[in-house]
């Protein structure tokens, strides 16, 4: 979601923001503005849409200020536009503020603030923080910011320039990220001299490896020669640095014409990465999910919570942890699981999933479901992250950092992540014996190279995209596991090429979406060789009866099934209990085609995030 940046050195400012802002874009905004200190005061400019907007308008001025804050915004209070883009200004332009996360208090604040004369010029939550920043200003940043956070309920990652003190950033936070960094430069590199700001390390990791995640209430001070740290009282403090040795190449496209195409292309990798370790003297050990043996054979409900592509990697676990670990699991929506007083016992085990370890609701039900006393263990991608702190245990997928807002690799490193946690309980459960457990691991293993497979070959995926391309609507139906893998097909088709589409149980066509069909409909159906093949055919039948276009998953081998459809993209023969990770990858493909064929920008989709963080 928002992006936060900040620089002061000796260089100009200006590039140095524009480049941040430009690596945090994959988080998704609508909306980008700089404040440069000049030598007349604070210069701000905004625009609605890109960072290259904002960068074209830049150019018009001549900013040669070498301190300043960068934003990109994704709109929660007040709608997408200039006025309410950030960075926020106070009253006399000497204070500006960026901010990511959200003032709850901001109403009261906002009135109290206009009894005593601040006259706001947005309709956002964070414009309080400029005028509280500006009433507590008396010569001390720092003392001003610290101060003005004590007034705030919510959740904050804040940067602060101000007139009167012109090379100074401070910045702070509560439950957002705030990263900080400083430079010597390097006359032998491009690295410049300087101390940096950001929300996220990528925005600063051309410039420093050598950073500090600020823990909550900490406040940073940071001028051209180097960062200052101070804690919640304002005295000097102590801090962890960390040395980021991921590589910015990481980041970037690595020859694929989009990070989505590249992350998929990664999906192998994760497969094994994932898996690397996990058997240990021919046992399936996850040392991170640290439950005794005997309070993982106690565990008689496991709840996974999630949302988005995440969720449906959940659903795709249900189906294995009750089948091998015969436990009932429940899988829940996070911005549902909290409202509805679900049952939980101490032989409860929720496993919160989430590629982000952001996403409010999944933090908010995290929170609840460990007030009600169950065990809460994260799986997430990313090192750190509020879910994987706010935990009991934490699984990391190895999917590296996902770019592209649209969840891929990410989704797959979830999918294997759960399936061992499966296999982990029904080996506790004796429910699979130790030469099962070997098998099974055997066989995920073998889904990297089938992955590999099926990505050497895409046309008929590309052909099958041509199909969909000019559709209004299109609709994904599949049965146990293929249901699952129908639903994050659905989602991926709809988030990035706008296309309407639909998933549901093939068993309910019947009950309403049948409705829908009519000539040229696309139907995409999950009719691997499963148990629910024949029954998977007969919907097929159903639909193409009617006029629909069909694009059948099926298992290679499987001629029959030209009969019943219009497109057949193969994949290769996998237990079913497997076929989400091969099912999945073909789906991904086809919505980035579609995508692209009708002119979509496929990394960046129109109002979606890639960090979730409000509720
Ligand atoms: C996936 O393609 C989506 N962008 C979205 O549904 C995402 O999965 C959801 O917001 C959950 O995110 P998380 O995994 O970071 O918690």
């Amino acid at each position: 979601m928002c992006g936060i940046v900040g620089y002061t050195g000796e260089s100009r400012a200006q590039e140095v923001l524009i480049e941040g802002l430009s690596r945090l874009e994959y988080r998704g905004y609508d909306s980008a503005g700089v404040a440069i200190r000049e030598d007349d005061g604070i210069h701000v400019v905004c625009r609605k849409g890109k960072v290259a907007e904002l960068a074209h308008t830049l150019g018009h001025f001549s900013l040669t200020g070498t301190c300043g804050i960068g934003h990109t915004r994704w709109a929660t209070h007040g709608k997408p536009s200039e006025v309410n883009a950030h960075p926020h200004t106070s009253c006399d332009g000497n204070i500006a503020i960026v901010h990511n996360g959200i003032i709850e208090n901001f109403a009261e604040l906002r009135d109290e603030l206009a009894l005593r004369g601040h006259v706001f010029s947005s309709e956002t939550d964070s414009e309080v923080v400029a005028h509280l920043v500006e009433d507590n200003y008396h010569g001390d940043l720092v003392e001003a910011v610290r101060l003005s956070t004590e007034a705030l309920v919510g959740s904050y990652g804040i940067a602060v320039v101000c007139a009167q003190e012109p090379d100074v950033i401070v910045a702070t936070r509560k439950d957002s990220p705030i990263v900080v960094g400083y430079s010597a430069g390097d006359a032998g590199s491009a690295a410049m001299r300087g101390s940096f700001v950001a929300s996220d390390i990528i925005a600063m990791l051309d410039a420093t490896r050598d950073v500090v995640v600020l823990a909550d209430g900490q406040i940073a001070k940071l001028t051209p020669n180097g960062i200052e740290y101070f804690d919640e009282q304002g005295r000097p403090c102590e801090v962890t640095h960390t040395h980021i040795d991921w590589d910015l190449d990481l980041a970037e496209k690595g020859g694929y014409p989009d990070f989505m195409m590249k992350e998929i292309h990664e999906q192998p990798r994760v497969i094994r990465d994932t898996l690397a370790g996990r058997m240990v003297g021919g046992r399936l050990e996850i040392d991170e999910f640290d439950l005794s043996p005997e309070e993982l054979d106690l565990t008689d409900r496991v709840y996974v919570i999630a949302c988005g592509t995440s969720y449906h990697a959940g659903l795709i676990a249900k189906n294995l942890i009750e089948a091998w670990a015969r436990i009932p699991c429940e899988v829940e929506v996070a911005s549902e699981f909290r409202y509805r007083n679900p049952i939980i016992t101490p032989t409860t085990v929720v496993v919160a999933v989430s590629q982000s370890g952001e996403t409010a609701d999944t933090l908010a039900a995290i929170r609840d479901a460990r007030v009600k006393g169950a065990k809460v263990f994260g799986i997430t991608n990313v090192l750190g992250s509020p879910v994987a702190r706010e935990s009991d245990g934490v699984i990391y997928t190895k999917a590296n950092k996902e770019i592209a807002v649209a969840s891929t690799k990410s989704f797959i490193g979830q999918v294997v992540s759960l399936t061992l946690l499966a296999m982990l309980f029904a080996q506790a459960k004796g429910k699979l014996t130790t030469a099962q457990v070997r098998l099974l691991f055997r066989e995920l293993a073998d889904t990297a190279d089938q992955v590999e497979r099926i990505l050497s070959d895409t046309d008929d995926i590309r052909e099958a995209a041509l199909a969909c391309k000019d559709a209004k609507s299109a609709l994904f139906i599949g049965r146990g596991i293929g249901s699952a893998v129908s639903y994050e097909g659905a989602l991926k088709l709809k988030e990035i090429s706008y296309l309407h589409a639909e998933a549901y149980a093939a068993g309910e066509m019947k009950h309403g979406p049948i409705a829908l069909i009519d000539e040229g409909f696309p139907v995409i159906a999950i009719a691997t060789k499963s148990p629910t093949y024949d029954k998977v055919v007969s919907n097929l039948q159903e639909s193409r009866a009617r006029g629909a276009t069909i694009i059948a998953i099926a298992t290679e081998g499987d001629e029959d099934i030209k009969n019943y459809a219009d497109h057949v993209i193969y994949i290769p023969k996998v237990r079913d209990a497997f076929s989400a990770i091969t099912a999945t990858v073909p789906l991904q493909l086809l919505a980035r085609f579609v995508a692209l064929e009708r002119g979509c920008d496929v990394d960046q989709p129109r109002n979606l995030a890639k960090s979730v963080t409000v509720e």
